[in-house]
């Protein structure tokens, strides 16, 4: 049989009848077995999987070829679409050629060899072909994708940073430095002030781009690189950001739900479209009920961790925590001109005992006040020159957040740890593979 009457095809375009009846598919052998004189190989193309059946005595040199192929090895199949109810998708291909394009080794991960999630993460280069790493990866790519689009839907231009930085936007103690020609430079923490910087040039930006932080905590929600979408809009005051915020959530959990039900099936997730507006709680409320539930903290601390999660486990729904204390923000914050100690910020916080997945704030545009504000907690002014004569230039009120893309990949798909939000995760332990 001559391969050029054969149409390639995906998976998902013949499960979904899409396709000619002579089909040729390449992919990788996900699973296989043989029940007598007939080999049934489950192959994954990248958009789903597709049975392929090879019969001896119809198509000997396929099905000699078949039993011996090993799993993962990448193949070409070219057959006939076949309706078959017992197929997963009710179709199968049944091959009448059957080439092994290349041939893998014995699989390494092993049924119990991933049990252990440390082996599966030393592993990741060949782990991430495991359903739920994909699944995972198709969510995570619908979340990227949702927030492209509010934001040209709603008039957000898109801008770049440096990664290379000397400012410290979110503190000193979680700054990763690195050598650059002799001086001491910084891996960006969050490119706000770059955004803030764009203001004048475009009203409303938005950046989406890799983050540092050299987190020494063990988390299952921190990494020490992850990606942040962040949002800056002039003339706007902390409301406005609160609304940009819960729209856009809402829109990448729209997106999934829309698109992604077979994935979220395969991670036994039960999301659900949460309702607009967000709950505001505040700081204060919020620490009561930390403290009813036996995690209590200090005024002006920031929610320690397990607050956050008790706080987080009374709800359903994303909600916000409003009106942080200055003590637990960083110093651009602006504050209440009747409280001096409460500032116009917020966290987005995710249900379920998920927790943080945004912080955003209103920032100070006043010259003089960020001057203060900066001799006040004993910040070196003179490394954040270039951010302070912004504001001899025209700046209105503004404000802005950053969400993790990571964090909200999480929760959106379910997932324990963060890590697995990440195709190849940076943890305070590891950066390989
Ligand atoms: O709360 P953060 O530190 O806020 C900022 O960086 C602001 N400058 C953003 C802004 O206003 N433009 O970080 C923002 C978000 C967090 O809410 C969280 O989702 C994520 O970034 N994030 C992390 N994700 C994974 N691992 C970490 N170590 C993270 N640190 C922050
Ligand atoms: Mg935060």
């Amino acid at each position: 049989m001559k391969a050029g009457r054969f149409k390639l095809a995906s998976a998902a375009d013949i499960l979904a009848g899409r396709s000619e009846f002579l089909v040729e598919v390449k992919g990788w052998v996900a699973r296989k077995h043989t029940v007598g004189g007939l080999v049934f190989v489950i192959i994954r193309d990248g958009s789903g999987y597709l049975q392929a059946s090879a019969k001896k005595g119809v198509a000997d040199a396929a099905f000699d070829a078949a039993k011996g192929v090993t799993m993962e090895s990448a193949v070409t199949i070219r057959g006939e679409v076949r309706e078959d109810r017992r197929a997963p998708g009710g179709k199968e291909v049944s091959v009448k050629e059957f080439e092994v394009v290349s041939q893998a080794e014995t699989w390494p991960i092993t049924r119990t060899a991933a049990k252990a999630a440390s082996f599966l993460f030393d592993k990741r280069h060949l782990s991430i072909r495991g359903p739920k790493a994909i699944a995972t990866m198709k969510i995570r790519a619908e979340v990227i994708g949702a927030a492209f689009d509010y934001f040209r839907e709603n008039g957000f231009h898109l801008i770049s940073a440096p990664t290379f930085v000397q400012a410290a936007v979110e503190g000193g103690s979680t700054l990763f430095s690195v050598d650059y020609f002799g001086k001491k430079a910084n891996l960006s923490q969050s490119a706000q002030f770059y955004e803030e910087a764009a203001l004048p040039a475009l009203q409303k930006v938005w950046i989406f781009q890799p983050a540092f932080r050299a987190e020494k905590s063990k988390t299952a929600k921190h990494l020490t690189e992850f990606w942040m979408i962040e949002a800056e809009q002039a003339f706007a005051d902390q409301s406005v950001n609160m609304r940009v915020q819960e729209e856009l959530l809402s829109k990448m959990v729209e997106r999934v739900l829309e698109r992604r039900q077979g994935e979220l099936k395969t991670l036994g997730r039960n999301l659900k479209q949460p309702e607009l507006p967000f709950q505001r709680v505040t700081y204060d409320e919020a620490r009561a009920t930390a403290e009813k539930s036996g995690f209590g903290f200090e005024w002006g601390e920031d929610l320690p961790t397990e607050a956050e999660r008790a706080i987080s486990l009374t709800q359903e729904s994303p909600f916000f925590i409003t009106d942080y204390p200055l003590s637990a923000r960083a110093f651009y914050h602006m504050t209440y001109s009747d409280r001096p100690k409460v500032t116009k910020s917020a966290d987005l916080i995710a249900p379920e005992g998920f927790g943080e997945l945004a912080t955003g704030g209103q920032r100070i545009h006043d010259y003089k006040e960020l001057m203060d504000r900066i001799a006040a907690q004993d910040l070196p002014s003179e490394s954040f020159s270039w951010y302070l004569e912004l504001r001899k230039f025209g700046m209105p009120p503004h404000s802005g957040f950053g969400i993790g893309v990571e964090r909200s990949t999480r929760w959106i798909a379910g997932l324990k740890h963060i890590r697995s939000a990440s195709l190849f995760p940076r943890t305070l332990s590891r950066i390989s593979p």
